[in-house]
């Protein structure tokens, strides 16, 4: 079996692989072109053409992430061979730390206090109780549905959003379309987990924006094209207006890395980190990746992505 990995750190994660399959020969995507040929699968984040377009018996190629936008956007992508991501894997739980510190942030005013501090200003700002903050998020996958249950363990109200019906303990759950203006206009916090689809794009339009409470924050660790970036702007408030958003935590955007001259960077209501939310954890996905290898090998059926539907 021969196992060709590109991931940042790819030799740690080839060293990995080739501890616990001892049997296989795994390169990482720097090894020469002679020895990369007839690989049996790709284990992948943010691959290079070529490397897709240059195998012929490939068995299957493995998502080291939780996201397959950019897998599926890459031109030479194999039409026939599965795909398969990584579903947890540890992110739930950096995402859910990421979320809680975003809610957070804004709950508990640090977004003031770091306005107030260069002014020496010593002003407490008035703690409201959790259950006057209700939280929405929007995408209840395995990602989504273990931030939605952590914000609730931390004692906010959770309403939980997804295109097909979920139940989640202690979250109220809506689906659909239809179902979105009831959900944004009752939370102070929106979060947006739901991967880079053709029916995502642009889901937080200038409409559904508008919708959220005054004074609502939006905390986007998904995907960049969820959110209509101007529309977002005009929220905030741009070109002296005072926009009807109270703020944005933003790790993800339409182009990554974000570039310098982008107004959000200098926006005064925005936080920006650099597409840090969840990055995979390298003990619990290489587990994963090993099932995947021996379902592969033993020829049972695995959840695959489905590229039509983009996830
Ligand atoms: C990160 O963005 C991922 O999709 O895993």
């Amino acid at each position: 079996m021969k196992i060709i990995v590109h991931i940042d750190a790819a030799a740690q994660w080839q060293a990995a692989l080739a501890k616990a399959l001892p049997q296989a020969t795994v390169l990482t995507s720097e090894a020469p072109a002679s020895e990369r040929a007839n690989a049996d699968y790709l284990a992948v984040w943010k691959a290079p053409a070529h490397l897709l377009q240059e195998q012929t018996q490939l068995k299957g190629i493995i998502n080291l992430g939780a996201g397959v936008d950019y897998l599926l956007k890459t031109p030479g992508l194999p039409r026939d061979v599965p795909i398969v991501k990584l579903r947890d894997a540890g992110m739930s739980e950096l995402m859910a730390d990421y979320v809680l510190y975003g809610v957070q942030h804004f709950y508990r005013s640090m977004d003031r206090y770091a306005k107030q501090q260069p002014n020496a200003q010593w002003q407490p700002q008035e703690v409201v109780e959790k259950s006057q903050w209700p939280v929405g998020v929007l995408g209840l996958g395995a990602i989504g549905s273990h931030v939605a249950s952590a914000l609730q363990q931390a004692g906010f109200p959770v309403l939980g959003w997804s295109r097909s019906p979920k139940q989640i303990s202690g979250v109220r759950c809506f689906h659909g379309d239809d179902a979105l203006p009831e959900l944004l206009g009752q939370v102070q916090s929106l979060v947006t987990i739901l991967p880079d689809t053709a029916a995502t794009k642009h889901m937080l339009n200038a409409e559904r924006l508008a919708q959220l409470p005054q004074g609502a924050s939006v905390i986007n660790p998904g995907r960049g094209s969820l959110i209509d970036e101007q529309a977002l702007l005009e929220s905030l408030g741009s070109g002296g207006q005072p926009g009807h958003l109270r703020g944005a935590l933003l790790d993800v955007f339409h182009e990554e890395p974000l570039p310098a001259n982008n107004p959000l960077w200098q926006h005064p209501k925005v936080m920006i980190t650099p597409h840090v939310a969840a990055p995979t954890p390298l003990n619990e996905a290489i587990d994963q990746v090993i099932s995947y290898l021996h379902a592969f090998e033993a020829g049972e059926t695995l959840a695959t992505v489905n590229p039509e539907a983009g996830y």
